[in-house]
């Protein structure tokens, strides 16, 4: 799984633990229970659920959100033909590298791979399209691909600055892994999530996890976006990011705009439970989105829990010549899971709410 802020990789279990306990709606007794999550990201969240047996669907508005959502959520391994995957992925090991954009732009301007491991990425990338059998298959191929980059990327996990030595593992060799495909079916969406939220059939739980400050996923993760479009946008700054990471915003980034978003999305989404998560760096007060999911579902619980922050904070602040200029304020941060919809404080009660 790729480096991701805001990756909710340690909540996972007590995420899908409440999912699994609240109340579902009777739909024939072999009917699976339904979850949408609507900000899926990595789709930890979402791969839990359907390992828990839910029909996911997984959303996220990143060109790298629907193929990791379709390669972890709508391939089911029993379906997929994994000798002929496993064949073009050893194919695309065996390629030469050869220079192209992300030799260009993330090698050379700005370094967040070896140039080695870059010309070996263009290489696979201008394969990937016309080596793939069909979506499902394609959105493998890149999930391999954008896995393999990650772990020989030198970065603190974001894409706005690379390390100023490189890091140690940005001296392996690139090498393509079979991702670990979950059995089971489910639906990758690439849509905005209040959009989203009003048209989709009811679902039994809504995961809703967006962005909680101003940074935009669009800009932290250009580089996955560009190997997933394969577009090679102009480019700008010492972080050599995309053109269109100037204006493509999410309303969530918005101090002016983020509430509204919230609020709309809580009062349109079609499902019977809603589970959020918030962590107290965001925008939002916790007794404001408390009130919020009362005023709409009836019945809120709320569960903290505190997490690390991300690696960059752990590692601290550095000047542009590499000397440590600064001290990270604090190195945890609070997070909490609300839980809303009826039943939702007895249920939650034995997994700790307040
Ligand atoms: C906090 S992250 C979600 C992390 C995810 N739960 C995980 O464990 O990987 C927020 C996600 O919301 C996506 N996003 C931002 N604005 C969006 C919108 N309007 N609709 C849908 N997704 C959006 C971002 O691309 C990002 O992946």
């Amino acid at each position: 799984m790729i480096k991701y802020i805001g990756s909710k990789r340690t909540l996972v279990p007590r995420i899908v633990e409440i999912a699994r306990r609240l109340p579902k709606r009777r739909r024939g007794s072999r009917a699976a229970p339904t979850a949408c999550d609507l900000f899926a990201g990595t789709t930890r969240v979402s791969q839990g659920l359907k390992q828990a047996g839910f029909r996911v669907t997984a959303n996220d508005v990143a060109s790298y959100g629907e193929v990791l959502a379709t390669a972890y959520i709508e391939a089911d391994s029993r379906r997929v033909r994994k000798k002929a995957l496993a064949a073009k992925i050893a194919h695309l090991n065996t390629l030469p590298g050869r220079d192209g954009y992300v030799t260009r732009t993330f090698c050379e301007e700005a370094r967040y791979f070896q140039p080695f491991n870059g010309r070996r990425i263009d290489a696979v990338r201008d394969e990937i399209d016309g080596l793939a059998d069909g979506r499902v298959e394609r959105a493998i191929l890149l999930t391999s691909l954008l896995e393999a980059a990650d772990r020989v990327d030198s970065t603190t996990g974001l894409q706005m600055a690379y390390l100023k030595a490189w890091a140690p593992r940005s001296f392996n060799a690139l090498e393509l892994r079979m991702p670990e495909l979950l059995a089971g079916g489910g639906r990758a969406l690439r849509s905005d999530a209040n959009a989203l939220a009003g048209e989709m059939d009811e679902v039994d739980v809504a995961y809703i996890d967006p962005p909680y400050n101003q940074h935009s996923y669009h800009s932290n993760y250009h580089i996955w976006e560009t190997l997933v479009r394969h577009d090679s946008p102009p480019s700008y700054g010492i972080a050599r990011k995309r053109e269109d990471c100037r204006a493509v915003k999410s309303a969530y980034n918005s101090k002016a705009r983020a509430w509204d978003a919230f609020a709309h999305l809580i009062r349109n989404v079609r499902a019977r439970h809603l589970i959020v998560s918030f962590n107290d760096e965001g925008y939002f007060a916790r007794g404001d989105i408390a009130a919020l999911l009362e005023s709409v579902c009836g019945e809120v619980a709320t569960i903290p829990v505190v997490g690390r922050r991300y690696v960059g904070a752990q590692i601290g602040i550095f000047n542009p010549s590499g000397k440590k200029v600064g001290r990270v304020s604090h190195l945890t941060n609070h997070e909490f899971i609300f839980v809303a919809g009826p039943g939702a404080k007895r249920l939650t009660k034995s997994v700790g709410a307040e």
